[in-house]
């Protein structure tokens, strides 16, 4: 099954207007190697969304978070319906630092969910176990993947799966493992929508993906691309990642 891959860059809370300069070289070193084996989304924070979508349109651009109504008295949110009108296409929901850190429950990313695809945002969505909860993987990942809504299709859904414990650590899963947890992560979208629709989905890796274990982990038959945090930031690497496919 022939599935779309991509390369997406989440900057966090990094990066200034200046950091134009390193999209900049991406989309050059894309056009140069003719690369177009998966394709690239950065997502920089919210401040920086609206200038490089329009310092540099050849390149596409998502969000880190969104609010789950469209418009109101929210303030510091910033809304789907927002982020669609400055040309923003995707949005990630439900990474794991916004899980821990703005203590976002299931049924919050079910609505933020709903609110992109309203708006007709592609949706990013990242699940994976904490270090405690290992041997029950699954049935935390299953429990997360209940927040998705009864129907939707690989055009506008794409599961991260991102085990918490390897955000940031430089440690990760080993290879054979992380074919094996996607290949699981396909059984049980297969069981909530279908066999059809989830073979189509593409399912990314996320946690300390770099430039020296990307060929191995992005050579997996059941590996449908990467979320990359830290070496996101540094357009050799960033550009070595999406070179390895
Ligand atoms: P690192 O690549 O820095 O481990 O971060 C992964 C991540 O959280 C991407 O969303």
């Amino acid at each position: 099954m022939k599935r779309t891959k991509y390369t997406i860059a989440n900057w966090k809370m990094n990066g200034s207007k200046k950091s134009v300069k390193i999209i900049k070289s991406f989309v050059k070193y894309m056009k140069k190697s003719n690369y177009s084996s998966s394709k690239i989304i950065i997502c920089p924070p919210f401040t920086l969304l609206s200038n490089f979508i329009k310092e540099e349109p050849n390149i596409l651009y998502g969000a880190q978070d969104c609010h789950h109504l469209d418009f109101g008295a929210y303030t510091g949110s910033i809304s789907a319906l927002m982020l669609k009108s400055i040309g923003c296409k995707y949005v990630i929901v439900g990474h794991s630092e916004r899980r821990e850190y703005q203590s976002e429950s299931s049924t919050d990313l079910s609505k933020k969910i709903d609110a992109a695809l309203r708006n007709n945002l592609k949706v990013i969505y990242c699940i994976g176990e904490k270090k405690e909860q290992i041997k029950k993987r699954y049935s935390v990942l299953n429990q997360q993947i209940k927040s998705l809504p009864s129907k939707f299709s690989h055009n506008n859904i794409i599961i991260a799966y991102e085990p918490v414990w390897a955000i940031g650590t430089g440690m990760t899963p080993s290879i054979l493992d992380i074919n094996e947890i996607h290949l699981k992560i396909r059984n049980l979208l297969s069981k909530k929508i279908g066999k059809e629709i989830s073979n189509k989905i593409s399912i990314l890796y996320g946690g300390s993906v770099n430039s020296s274990n990307s060929s191995d982990i992005l050579s997996l038959d059941q590996v449908d691309g990467a979320l990359v945090g830290g070496a996101s930031l540094k357009s050799k690497d960033f550009c070595k990642i999406f070179d390895s496919y």
